[in-house]
């Protein structure tokens, strides 16, 4: 080496600089730092995550360049982002199901409070991160995740396995690809399951980094057996803010419970409802007053006349109440948005038709916060 040439040790060294907020330790002791290669004052390596949804990325590589950049003698670095999604401890039972590295359940107590629209859009907003993501429609009552993404017909077979619909780079599998639209089906707890198994096993998923599963609302032996069935690696649980719902989760966080299957967080969904306004003419400062359901709602005129008030429709602290008494976090709060439901409408969900929008980067959010905690709960 010749003089002045950073030492690898002393990169090292300032790379352990760079804490793992959730991981709790610093990136070199959690072996993420890879391919060092110091060329006189060049220096580059590589940061491999626990996932590409990392919701501190952009810090890590910020961090890196400006630690490593500091050291004496170097001139320039180049950091890349990789990251190797971690596998659940399930995959490692015998009867795993090979290739799918974590199965998550996107659940709720009741019924209509969001479950299947959080499914599809989290799928999404994790597919757009760069990692691998299947949706599995398992609500064998109501399966509607083909409406939402606008598929129709059945699935190809190819041999003995059945290949999943593909599309915004999800593969999709769903209930409602097998049945006739507009007939009810009538499952009985052995059907239910060989139904979920075929799902799991015949299907072609390839190899994935997050398979995530649209359950059916409630907590009965349906979704007891289901969850049993499916080899969780953790589930999430979507809430409305109000107090009913809060009670309906309490069940459905007891029945996870029950089955060992981590609640890595609770999604609490139609939060306040934005409105925005102008009174024209205005001064900015003047006090607006809207009579809300539960009292006055106020706010004050901004530039230009503009103003914007948070209706909560559907309550508010749900969530809140829910993560104290069960310490189990909040992923997000996804507000209550007509985005949402046209997007659910049309086929083209909202993290799809305005990537760039407010509402998908709240699912963004929640994904990178769901994926941490999938790596820190696989690390642990
Ligand atoms: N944040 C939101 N803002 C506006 N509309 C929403 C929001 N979340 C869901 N919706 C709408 O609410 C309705 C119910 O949502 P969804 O079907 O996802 O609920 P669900 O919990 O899956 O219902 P089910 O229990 O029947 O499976 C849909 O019309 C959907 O578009
Ligand atoms: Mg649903």
């Amino acid at each position: 080496m010749t003089t002045g040439t950073p030492e690898q040790a002393a990169i090292l060294d300032a790379l352990k600089g760079i804490q793992d907020p959730d991981l709790g330790k610093d990136i070199v002791t959690l072996g993420f730092v890879k391919n060092l290669v110091i060329d006189g004052g060049n220096v580059r390596f590589v940061i491999e995550l626990t996932t590409p949804a990392c919701p501190v990325k952009e810090e890590f590589k910020n961090q890196a360049r400006e630690l490593v950049g500091a050291v004496p003698g170097v001139t320039s670095v180049e950091v890349e982002m990789a990251s190797n999604v971690v596998a659940s401890n399930p995959l490692l039972a015998k009867d795993a199901v090979p290739g799918l590295k974590n199965i998550l359940a996107v659940s709720s107590g009741k019924g209509g409070v969001g479950k299947s629209t959080v499914a599809v859009n989290l799928a999404l907003a994790l597919s757009q991160t760069g990692a691998t993501v299947g949706l599995l429609d398992a609500d064998v009552y109501g399966p509607n995740v083909p409406l939402m993404l606008g598929l129709s017909g059945q699935p190809q077979v190819q041999g003995q396995r059945i290949l999943p619909f593909e599309v915004h780079g999800l593969k999709v599998m769903s209930m409602g690809f097998m049945v006739k639209e507009d007939q009810p089906v009538i499952w009985r707890g052995p059907m239910l399951h060989g139904a979920i198994r075929q799902f799991l096993f015949d299907v072609e998923w390839g190899e994935l980094d997050y398979l995530v599963v649209d359950l059916p609302p409630g907590t009965g032996d349906a979704q007891l057996s289901l969850a049993q069935q499916s080899q969780l690696m953790g589930a999430i649980v979507v809430t409305t803010p109000q107090d009913v719902s809060v009670l309906d989760v309490k069940k459905a966080i007891n029945m996870f419970r029950q089955v060992n299957v981590p609640v890595l967080g609770i999604v609490e969904n139609m939060a306040g409802l934005t409105l925005t306004g102008n009174v024209h003419g205005a001064a900015a400062g003047t006090r607006v007053e809207m009579f809300g359901p539960d009292g006055p709602i106020t706010t004050e005129i901004g530039d230009g006349g503009r103003f914007e008030v948070v209706l909560d429709v559907f309550g508010k602290g749900g969530g809140d109440k829910i993560a104290e008494q069960f310490e189990i976090p909040i992923l997000g709060r996804i507000p209550l948005d007509p985005s949402v439901r046209s997007g659910g409408d049309t086929g083209k969900p909202v993290t799809v038709a305005a990537p760039d929008g407010p509402i998908a980067a709240c699912f963004r959010s929640v994904a990178g916060q769901l994926a941490a905690r999938v790596s820190t709960v696989n690390m642990s």
